[in-house]
């Protein structure tokens, strides 16, 4: 596998000696990694998962996706932040965004419970009706109310549809082994269960039972995506900050928040990766986000937001950096026609590829960028297969938790996601949450 940190574009803004600089703290956050001895600890799980995962529900997964695949023309799987981004980024970048349309042999798949908006809910609800529906209902805690509302009404839909027993066969829930409200309840209903580890927090859980069954069931190979972050895993274990990517990556865009810039935008020209670029944000935005410090995780498509975004990107408060995924070798060939006519003259482009136009794209907003000002570092991998995916999966996951002890954080809470739950709770009438009603109730009145 070869992934690659392209640094052209970044030495005019990073020198090696920048870098030299800071290895002695990417050093001694990798071992805080290693050895568990940083803040958060107990969520470390995810480090050795690629290799050290529960083969048996690895197989009981494989068996739950082959009965999903066959029972029903939709899969709608229920999960809000972790609990659903891995997933849907993974079926969109190893498939397609019109994964839906173009699905065949497996079952549309869509995602529910990661809003509360009532029009959301009721098209795919009118979506559903007079389809068979399987429902993968995922949060580690077994609390969270947006899914949980979600739950109950698709809860309904099957048991008015199948009656009890029959919604049983169709209802999979993935939680905590033991705690929570839905693990309780799946328990008490006969569901089969699937199980978050302790150790594994929600935007780190792609590689568990949350990110597998979904991605199984729309027939992506996981035994190749775990291999790719095996393969990873081994890879980025090396101690040298010359060879490690992760460890640059991490270096590079410590270095520039050093110097104000505080944004990162990961940039992609495959529209594909679009819910890779939302998996990233979670990750790196509720791990580094906190104590008022931490880059902020932005993202663009390219070359479709070069025409919303680029002018400020280019010319704007000068605060950011790129980091752009490149994505080398396109799965498909498009050749550009010859016209006789040349109305459009575009026959200087005849017969050449489209990727070709795509690269050269991206070739001239990097030098537009870095020119403007604005650093660009690339992460470079060769095709958009499992096993590249989970190869990245873990690039980034490991990039977040020695980058966010690099910042002084403990990356792997979410303290500050907290305040607006409470608030909810309050204000809809929560039983305990009684004086903070009151409180909120008064400062608009
Ligand atoms: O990273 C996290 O822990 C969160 O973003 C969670 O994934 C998200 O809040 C959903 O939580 P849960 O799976 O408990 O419903």
């Amino acid at each position: 596998m070869s992934l690659s940190l392209n640094e052209i574009f970044i030495k005019k803004f990073v020198s090696d000696s920048d870098v030299e600089a800071i290895a002695p703290e990417i050093y001694a956050a990798n071992q805080l990694v290693r050895n568990k001895t940083g803040e958060g600890s107990d969520f470390l799980g995810w480090c050795d998962l690629p290799v050290n995962y529960d083969k048996e529900e690895f197989a009981r997964i494989k068996v739950a996706a082959e009965k999903i695949k066959k029972s029903c023309d939709i899969f709608v799987v229920i999960g809000i932040g972790g609990s659903y981004l891995g997933a849907r980024a993974a079926i969109e970048f190893v498939k397609s965004p019109l994964y839906n349309e173009m699905s065949k042999d497996t079952p549309s798949i869509y995602f529910a419970g990661n809003s509360i908006s009532s029009s959301a809910l009721a098209d795919l609800l009118a979506l559903c009706e007079g389809k068979d529906i399987c429902v993968n209902v995922v949060s580690k805690s077994g609390t969270t109310t947006e899914p949980a509302v979600a739950f109950r009404i698709f809860r309904e839909f099957l048991e008015k549809k199948y009656g009890k027993d029959g919604a049983k066969e169709r209802i999979f829930a993935t939680t905590d082994k033991a705690k929570g409200t839905l693990k309780k309840f799946s328990d008490e209903m006969g569901y089969e269960t699937f199980v978050v580890p302790d150790d594994v927090g929600g935007r780190f859980s792609v590689l568990t039972a949350v990110g597998l069954l979904p991605i199984a069931v729309a027939g992506i190979d996981i035994d190749a995506m775990m291999a790719g972050a095996a393969n990873a895993r081994e890879l980025y274990a090396e101690e040298d900050i010359h060879t490690n990517p992760c460890f640059r990556y991490a270096a590079i865009r410590n270095i520039l928040y050093r110097r104000g810039k505080s944004t990162e935008i990961l940039v992609s020209y495959e529209p594909s990766t679009q819910l890779f670029l939302e998996w990233w944000k979670q990750l790196y935005g509720e791990s580094e986000g906190k104590d008022h410090k931490g880059i902020f995780p932005s993202s663009a498509i390219f070359s479709t937001d070069l025409h919303s975004l680029g002018q400020f990107i280019q010319d704007g408060t000068p605060n950011h950096f790129e980091t752009v995924l490149r994505i080398t070798n396109s799965n498909d060939t498009i050749i550009i026609p010859h016209d006789d006519a040349n109305v459009d003259k575009l026959n200087f482009l005849s017969g050449r590829e489209l990727d070709f136009v795509n690269r050269t794209a991206m070739l001239g907003t990097l030098f537009a960028h870095t020119d403007g000002g604005v650093p660009n570092m690339l992460v470079e991998v060769s095709n958009r297969s499992a096993f590249t995916l989970g190869h990245l999966f873990y690039f980034f996951e490991l990039g977040c938790a020695i980058s966010g002890y690099v910042l002084g954080v403990n990356p792997f809470n979410q303290p500050g996601v907290e305040s607006y739950k409470k608030n909810m709770f309050a204000l809809l009438g929560k039983e305990g949450y009684e004086d903070l009603k009151a409180e909120l109730e008064k400062r608009i009145r």
